[in-house]
């Protein structure tokens, strides 16, 4: 589907399965940032001439084209960072920091990337919250049900990827959202790895705080979004202060602010990266987020049903409903699967990815991952199983 619109296909001879990592840039992408570069670069919302107009259009136009793709009330609501880590630095340092207090509990899950728990960490030493995990199943899932027997008096946020990056389950963000909102629990949805591959909608999700990153979307890097509702932007206060985000100040110490969301946004933004995100989605819009996530759950399908062929293959989560699998070959390091696999050009991650509380419940501290996109195909994964079929050979393991 659409290979031909990615120059690194086209360029380099490569199988690209690390797309939950970053995804590869369509042209139009690619095309959007140069012409900014080549053509009307100038800063936004400062200069009176006809780039600068031009560009100042085209940089807050941007928030009605993310308004538009996840549904949330009002382009107001649409904060620009630099990436989904960013955002979540925001959420926490910027509301919860002074919103929350000593004894309140924050649920969160051992599946979670780093950015999804180090900043609360760094809160509970700061504030003294308490941060609980949401327990995970026999597939190192978390269901609904799990996470409504961690819900006490004292739950005052839930804060959950809506697809982890390892083991690839899609959480019911839309029954836990409503969830929150009836016992007003804040709900914030960490979307990084479910943005770019499904819709999301916020407003039916009724989801509070939603934190994205524009490169895991055919975006560029140095880009994200956090989507907010207004009434909690209005209470939350900036992290960085600066440039563009200040209405006034004066040398006896008073400033004033601008309104949501440009004052969580100072300096200068990632101008170019803003403009190629609204290309990225409006990329993604066209080819259709219902159709990327159909053939995305046939590949995986495949790619489940030809690595089970292999026996020296253990699969850890084959029934999760996303493009991310996370395998390991028997007496074989997952660095060396990758490296073995990178001698055919094939691009895949090995490690703990960034989750490392999940070893304590999968009890390994490595795993080889494929993560596939809508512009990978069954002959890569035809390639990828006849490949890993010759591994163990290749590192002679011995059987103890
Ligand atoms: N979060 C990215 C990954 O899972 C970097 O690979």
């Amino acid at each position: 589907m659409k290979r031909e619109d990615f120059p690194v296909l086209q360029n380099k001879d490569i199988i690209y399965f690390d797309n939950a990592a970053t995804t590869l840039k369509p042209s139009c992408v690619i095309e959007t940032m140069n012409d900014y570069y080549q053509y009307y670069t100038s800063n936004i919302h400062r200069g009176l001439y006809d780039n600068s107009i031009l560009v100042d259009y085209l940089y807050d136009s941007t928030r009605f084209v993310v308004r538009d793709f996840v549904h949330c009330s009002s382009a107001r609501e649409v904060v620009f960072t630099s990436g989904a880590t960013h955002s979540i630095n925001l959420v926490v340092f910027g509301y919860m920091k002074y919103h929350l207090e000593a004894g309140d509990e924050v649920l969160l899950s051992k599946s979670e990337h780093a950015s999804n728990v180090l900043p609360w960490l760094r809160l509970a030493e700061e504030v003294g919250i308490v941060i609980r995990f949401v327990p995970l199943d026999d597939n190192y899932a978390v269901r609904y049900e799990d996470v409504l027997s961690m819900v006490g008096e004292k739950t005052k946020v839930i804060s959950l990827a809506h697809v982890t990056n390892v083991i690839g389950d899609v959480r019911d963000i839309t029954k836990i959202g409503q969830y929150c909102r009836k016992h007003h629990i804040l709900f914030h949805v960490d979307g990084a790895q479910s943005i770019p591959h499904m819709k999301v909608d916020f407003i039916h999700s009724c989801i509070d705080f939603l934190s994205f990153s524009g490169h895991k979307m055919c975006g560029p890097t140095g880009v994200g979004v956090l989507v907010a509702r207004e009434s909690l932007l209005k209470e939350m206060l900036p992290v960085f202060y600066g440039g563009g985000m200040n209405l006034s100040f004066h040398s006896e110490g008073g400033y004033e602010l601008k309104d949501v969301p440009v004052l969580f946004e100072a300096g200068t933004p990632p101008i170019a990266e803003v403009l190629g995100l609204k290309s990225a989605i409006l990329y993604l819009e066209e080819i259709g987020l219902d159709n990327i996530h159909a053939y995305e759950e046939e590949l995986k399908q495949y790619l489940v049903s030809s690595l089970k062929k292999i026996s020296d293959v253990i699969l850890y989560n084959e029934d999760s409903k996303s493009g991310i699998l996370a395998f390991n070959v028997k007496g074989v390091s997952s660095m060396d699967v990758a490296k073995y696999l990178n001698s055919y050009h094939i691009c895949v991650r090995a490690g703990n990815h960034c989750s490392k509380m999940l070893k304590e419940d999968m009890k390994i501290l490595s795993t080889v991952r494929v993560s596939l996109y809508f512009y990978n195909t069954k002959d890569e994964i035809d390639f990828l199983v006849r490949v890993l079929k010759k591994c163990r050979k290749v590192f002679r393991v011995v059987e103890s």
